[in-house]
């Protein structure tokens, strides 16, 4: 007999796990860098314009199809349509999963890194000048990278080994609560630093001069990311979601509370930033040297960073398993792999291409494809790409192909909740986020100039 698939057990696992694997390195690690990157205000304004008018709807979007259907992508796909050119577009997902989880892991494996620093003792003995040395010195060198890499993915396999409920539901529910509590902590110490008002200015007060075009799709790219938006990611999740449960509410809570750690990391990140002189343009190094330099400033300084680098871990693997268990779930109900075979060819794939990604800092680094490094490249080509890509996918099938009553029936829970907000979110599904997602793809890749 075929085993009855699984689902989760409580609404908090299905807050905890969302948001779990929406708040990862996407909130504490990129949009910190990318803001500074990108001008500071302007940038978190377009951002924030994006997950409402974009974001939700794709995420209602994406979660009437799971829920819906109680299948992986490609099931769902062929569940709600006959077409195979519908069901083609599975594989922007499948595919962005998985460039995705091999630059994420690298990122990861530096998590590791320091923390073992941290427990040493070594990362508070070290002065804070040093830290931008310190950085390039331990990415470059070709094996510690690649082999904190490799432990990150081993580590993300025997979760995910263990399946939806003993793996994904009890880690997230742990540790998600955790996560919230320490960047409150952090942020009350951020404005005990000398340059608070410099650092909060760079991130609230805009400067519309700054806005490119590239800026703008560097946005829309950071919220798709962020949100894990677009592959499918809160598809499958929304699979595993009970009949009760409220979509547009759930979308809606998952949004605010991404952003907000994401609004948190920047509250940590800029008054630092300012009073260690670092640079705020500085670019993927960013946290992980400005990090260092707030702790080595606190007292008992190594046993926060211990606390930090643990919980940045923690946060990573709670969305490596989310974009691991869009493959995972695709090869176990499609070509009927078990489920720890199924983990282990993911693991291996991510495990090589997440190997040139680390190396990319090292002895692969003037090996580039369209000016840009292996790992720059897959981050490119997945946030600011395949993402929106698969966004505007799954907004049009929602919006226009799939029978409308099938998402209506989702979305209201069969006409017992949300009858006033749907009509909202229709809108926004079905005319604003296509038109919206199309002209900053045209714009940012420079084909339309206003
Ligand atoms: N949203 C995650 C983060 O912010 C990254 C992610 C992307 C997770 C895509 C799953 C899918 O770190």
């Amino acid at each position: 007999m075929k085993e009855k698939r699984a689902q989760f057990s409580s609404r908090f696992a299905v807050i905890a796990t969302t948001v779990g694997s929406a708040v990862g390195l996407g909130n504490i690690w990129a949009f910190p860098y990318k803001c500074g990157v990108n001008g500071g205000a302007a940038f978190l304004l377009i951002y924030i314009a994006c997950v409402l008018l974009i974001g939700i709807p794709v995420i209602c979007a994406e979660f009437s199809i799971g829920r819906g259907t109680h299948k992986n992508v490609r099931g769902a796909l062929r569940q709600l349509h006959s077409s195979r050119f519908v069901h083609s577009f599975s594989f922007i997902g499948l595919l962005a999963s998985i460039l995705i989880l091999s630059f994420y892991s690298v990122v990861a494996g530096w998590t590791l890194e320091y923390l073992i620093e941290a427990i040493s003792g070594q990362m508070t003995a070290t002065p804070a000048a040093d830290f931008s040395n310190h950085f390039s010195g331990f990415a470059s060198s070709p094996y510690k990278s690649v082999a904190w890499t490799l432990i990150f993915l081993l580590c993300n396999y025997f979760i995910m080994r263990r399946g939806v409920k003993r793996g994904i539901e009890r880690m997230s529910n742990i540790l998600m609560p955790i996560l919230f509590v320490i960047l409150i902590i952090f942020c009350v110490h951020s404005f005990f630093l000398p340059e608070v008002g410099r650092g909060l200015k760079f991130l609230f007060h805009p400067d519309f001069s700054k806005i490119t075009p590239s800026v703008v799709l560097g946005a829309m790219g950071q919220a798709f990311f962020s949100l894990s938006l677009g592959l499918s990611c809160l598809l499958i999740y929304a699979s595993y979601f009970s009949d009760k449960e409220n979509l547009i509410g759930s979308a809606s809570l998952i949004a605010v509370l991404d952003t907000v750690v994401a609004v948190l990391a920047g509250v940590i990140i800029f008054p630092a930033v300012f009073s260690y002189g670092a640079n705020v343009a500085e670019g993927p190094k960013l946290v992980y040297e400005v990090f260092p330099a707030i702790f080595a400033s606190m007292s008992m300084g190594w046993l926060w960073a211990v606390l930090f680098f643990l919980l940045l871990f923690f946060a990573a693997i709670t969305s490596t398993i989310s974009m691991s268990e869009i493959t995972i779930a695709f090869m176990t109900e499609e070509w009927g792999l078990s489920r720890k075979r199924a983990s282990q060819v993911n693991t291996l794939v991510a495990m090589a291409l997440g190997s040139l990604c680390a190396l990319s800092f090292g002895v692969l680094r003037d090996f580039t494809i369209f000016g840009m490094t292996i790992f720059d490249l897959f981050e490119y080509i997945s946030s600011n790409i395949l993402l929106p890509l698969g966004g505007i996918v799954f907004a049009l099938l929602a919006g226009w192909v799939i029978d409308r009553r099938f998402i209506r029936d989702q979305l209201t829970n069969f006409g017992s909740v949300n009858r006033r907000l749907y009509p909202v979110i229709s809108f926004l599904m079905r005319f604003v986020a296509p038109v919206a997602i199309l002209l900053i793809f045209l714009y940012g890749l420079k084909l339309l100039h206003f």
